[in-house]
C-alpha cells in the first residue's frame, strides 16, 4: 500500500513565517504596510509579480520535494481554485490539483464541463474536495441560507448529477436542488477520469454523505484516538452501502532538527497571538470546528496549554487561522507521529506549513524521507480513471 501525500497551496496569501503572523508579503496579496517588501508592490506600485508567481513557485518546489499534488482551499476572500489550477497545471509536470469547492453554488453540469475540461488540458490531474460548509457568516457571504443537513443532501445530490452527466448520455434529473434535461458532455470530453472525491465534515449527515461519495474521507488532525474512532464510524457507515473509503488527514507541520527549536517557533509566533481572540469561540454550525473546541481548554494562557497529546498541538489557528491541529516537533518525532497515524489505517495525507515555499522543501526532504520514499505513490502523468458508481 502507498500513500498520496499532497501540500497546501494558499489561497489567500503567504506569511513570511509564523513569527510574524500578520503580515502576508509573498505575491500581490500583502499590500503595502510596515516591513513588507512584497514583490508585486514595491514602492507602491504593481511591478507584474502577481500571486499567481507565487503560487507556481510553491507547486513547482512542492512537486520537486516530492509531493503528488497541492490542495487549494476555497473560503470567501481567496483566490478561486478552479481558475488558478488551470494556469498552475501549466508550470507542473504530474502535479495534481485537488480543487476544494461547495457543491450548491454551481450547477452540477457546469461542475461537469469545467472538470473535464480540466481533465482534458492537465492529463488527469484535478482532485475534489467537496466541502459543504460551516455556516454562520461565510456562509451567508455566499447568500447560502440552507441549513446544515440540507447542504449535505445538496452535496449529495450534486454528486449524483455530475455522475450521471459525465457517462456521455442524455441524462435527465429533477431532484430538491437540481434539474437537467437531455444534459451531456461534449463529445470531445467524454471518457476523461472522473477526479477521486476528498470528502470532508464530521456530522451524521456528512457521514452519510460520505459514505456515499468518498473515495477519501477526509478529515483535520484531532487526537489519534478520536480521529480512529471516527474513522471506524465513517467505515462502518459505508460498509452498509457496500463501499470501502480510503482515509486521509490535513495536517499543518512545524518540524525542525530538535523539537527544543520547533517549540522555540511557536513560542515566537505566540508572543503576537491576542489572548481575546485565543478564547474567542467560532461561529457557525460546523461538528468539525465544534469537536475541535473540545479538546481546546476554555481559557488559554500559554501556548503548551493547547498540546494535546506528544507533538500534537492545536494551536495552529491562532497563529495563521485556518485549522488548529497540527504536528510540532524534531524531525524525526514528526516522521513518527505520521507513521503512527498510517498504522491508524490514513492512506493520505495533506500536509501545510508556513512560508508554503520553504516549508514544501523542508518537509518534502527532512521528514518524509523518513517515513520511507517507498510508500508514496509515485506520480503519474494520468492518474487511473475512478469509478462513477
Ligand atoms: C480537511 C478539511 C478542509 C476543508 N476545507 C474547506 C475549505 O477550503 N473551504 C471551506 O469553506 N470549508 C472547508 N472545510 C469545512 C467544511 O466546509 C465544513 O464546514 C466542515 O467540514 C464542517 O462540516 P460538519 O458540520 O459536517 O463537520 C474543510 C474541512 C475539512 C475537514
Amino acid at each position: 500500500m502507498t500513500v498520496d501525500v499532497y501540500w497546501r497551496i494558499g489561497m489567500g496569501g503567504d506569511h513570511a513565517s509564523l513569527r510574524t503572523p500578520k503580515i502576508r508579503n509573498r505575491g500581490d496579496w500583502g499590500g503595502l504596510g510596515p516591513g513588507n517588501i512584497t514583490p508585486a508592490l514595491r514602492d507602491g506600485e504593481p511591478d507584474g509579480y502577481a500571486y499567481i508567481d507565487h503560487a507556481a513557485a510553491v507547486a513547482k518546489a512542492s512537486e520537486a520535494a516530492g509531493f503528488l499534488g497541492g490542495l487549494l482551499p476555497s473560503f470567501p476572500g481567496t483566490e478561486d481554485p478552479w481558475a488558478l489550477s488551470a494556469a498552475l497545471a501549466r508550470e507542473t509536470t504530474t502535479y495534481r490539483f485537488m480543487v476544494a469547492f461547495q457543491p450548491g453554488f454551481l450547477h452540477p453540469l457546469q461542475a461537469a464541463r469545467m472538470s473535464a475540461s480540466l481533465q482534458r488540458a492537465t492529463g488527469g490531474r484535478l482532485v475534489y474536495n467537496i466541502i459543504s460548509g460551516g455556516g454562520g457568516p461565510a456562509q451567508l457571504w455566499w447568500g447560502d441560507k440552507v441549513d446544515h443537513d440540507d447542504r449535505y443532501a445538496r452535496t449529495s445530490e450534486f454528486l449524483h448529477v455530475l455522475k450521471g452527466v459525465w457517462r456521455g448520455e442524455p441524462y435527465d434529473f429533477d431532484g430538491r436542488f437540481f434539474t437537467t434535461r437531455g444534459a451531456a458532455l461534449p463529445e470531445h470530453l467524454v471518457g476523461e477520469p472522473f477526479p477521486e472525491i476528498y470528502f470532508s465534515g464530521s456530522s451524521g449527515a456528512a457521514v452519510n454523505a460520505a459514505g456515499l461519495h468518498a473515495d477519501y474521507y477526509l478529515s483535520w488532525l484531532e487526537p489519534f484516538a478520536d480521529l480512529g474512532r471516527k474513522f471506524d464510524g465513517v467505515r462502518e457507515h459505508a460498509a452498509k452501502l457496500g463501499r470501502t473509503p480510503k482515509f486521509a488527514v490535513r495536517i499543518d507541520i512545524l518540524a525542525r532538527h530538535t523539537e527544543e527549536a520547533a517549540w522555540a517557533e511557536i513560542e515566537k509566533g505566540w508572543r503576537h497571538v491576542d489572548p481575546e481572540i485565543a478564547n474567542r469561540q467560532a461561529q457557525g454550525d460546523s461538528v468539525g470546528a465544534g469537536r475541535i473546541k473540545g479538546w481546546v481548554p476554555s481559557t488559554i494562557t500559554g501556548y503548551r496549554d493547547v498540546e494535546v497529546q506528544p507533538n500534537v498541538w492545536a494551536g495552529f489557528s491562532l497563529l495563521r487561522g485556518g485549522p488548529a491541529f497540527g504536528l510540532v516537533g524534531s524531525y524525526e518525532q514528526v516522521a513518527e507521529r505520521l507513521d503512527q497515524l498510517l498504522d491508524l489505517g490514513v492512506d493520505a495525507f495533506i500536509l501545510a506549513g508556513n512560508p508554503h515555499l520553504e516549508e514544501a522543501y523542508r518537509v518534502g526532504e527532512e521528514v518524509l524521507p523518513l517515513l520511507g520514499r517507498s510508500r508514496f505513490t509515485r506520480p503519474t502523468a494520468l492518474h487511473a480513471p475512478a469509478s462513477v458508481a
